[in-house]
């Protein structure tokens, strides 16, 4: 997995250097609000064909397109509908991402010869700093940047842990803020979907646009839907609360070492809990999402083989942490 240290001449803060590097048709790992990107040229195919080498996805998975304002939608997007600019107007730049029928600019590669194509407006000034030194036509088609599979990089230190000297050039923007993945809406064909809950909250986003549907067997196949994404090493329980306890024990007595992923204030209120490690989290939505991540690799690297975790509610950003802790947990009973 770690292919080693990256070399310094290889990482930095030197935003001229990525955008040049984008512009050769190199591949820059680089920050957002939600997670670090690996990112390329959207328009030149051979650019964007490295990232899914680097980061060992399968073709098919289409990447997200990052651009610099929502007043470059016309190039990517066509058919735009009328809720897709009101979402855009609101959202962006921001947490979310917009699955719209595909315009001329974007590189086949990039959205695995699909018909539409994602798009999103970072928020990060060093992404925004960057997309504006490409001259903001360009587009930086980005997936997450880490190994498929694994959990996304929230600090520059998780990217250089996952991907190494496999990248040109790491740009470090010290941690992200939001810590989950964008929300990603589609838009392309009539009711909006919610493909993927994240960063944006859903409450947010149907004030804007109304009711999101859940998406149906006709909805592209796509958006983290592999039990196995988001997945640390450990084998990740996610429980209710009132569960915890009980689980831990359980799993305890079969002789694993189980780590407790906890809000603060559950912990507070369970003394002696069977678990080597117990981490806790904060306890408001937000600050959950931000050290979501983070958390999933420490206790990773403390080598536990279970990590019982306790389901937030589902509302605010408490819908993206329980689904990537769902989907952390894979095929196990929940
Ligand atoms: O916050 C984020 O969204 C981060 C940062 C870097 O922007 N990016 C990210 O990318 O999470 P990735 O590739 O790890 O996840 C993007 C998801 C994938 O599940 C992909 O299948 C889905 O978006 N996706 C991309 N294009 C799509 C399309 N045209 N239709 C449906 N789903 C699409
Ligand atoms: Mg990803």
């Amino acid at each position: 997995m770690a292919t080693g240290p990256t070399s310094p001449s290889r990482r930095g803060d030197d935003v001229a250097r990525a955008a040049a590097t984008i512009r050769a048709g190199g591949v820059v790992a680089f920050p957002t609000e939600t997670v670090y990107g690996l990112g390329a040229d959207a328009a030149v195919g051979h650019a964007v064909a490295r990232v899914f080498d680097i980061k060992g996805r399968p073709r098919a998975h289409p990447l997200i397109v990052h651009l610099a304002a929502g007043a470059e939608l016309d190039g990517w997007a066509r058919d735009i509908p009328d809720a897709a600019r009101r979402l855009a107007a609101a959202a962006w730049p921001g947490p979310l991402t917009i699955v719209l029928a595909r315009g001329p600019r974007v590189a086949d590669a990039a959205v695995g010869g699909a018909d539409t194509v994602a798009l999103r407006v970072p928020a990060h000034v060093v992404a925004q700093a960057l997309l504006a030194m490409l001259g903001g036509k360009v587009g930086i088609a980005a997936p997450s940047a880490n190994r498929f599979g694994a959990v996304s990089p929230t600090t520059a230190d998780h990217v250089a842990a996952d991907l190494g000297d496999d990248v040109d050039y790491l740009l470090d923007g010290g941690a992200c803020e939001v810590g989950v993945e964008s929300t990603i809406v589609d838009l392309s064909r009539g009711r909006p979907v919610l493909l993927r809950p994240g960063g944006m909250p859903r409450e947010a986003i149907e004030a804007i646009v109304g009711a999101l549907d859940a998406p149906d067997a006709a909805a592209p196949a796509a958006p983290g839907t592999l039990a196995s994404h988001y997945a640390p090493r450990a084998e990740v329980w996610a429980v209710e609360p009132d569960d915890v306890a009980d689980r831990a024990r359980e799993l305890a007595a079969t002789g694993a070492r189980v780590a407790v992923l906890a809000p603060r204030a559950l912990l507070a209120t369970r003394h002696m809990l069977p678990a080597v490690v117990t981490l806790a989290l904060p306890d408001d939505d937000a600050g959950m999402a931000r050290e979501l991540y983070a958390a999933l690799r420490d206790l990773d690297g403390r080598g536990v083989d279970v990590i019982v975790a306790a389901l937030p509610p589902a509302a605010g950003l408490g819908e993206a942490v329980g689904d990537r802790l769902r989907r952390a947990g894979g095929s196990r009973p929940r």
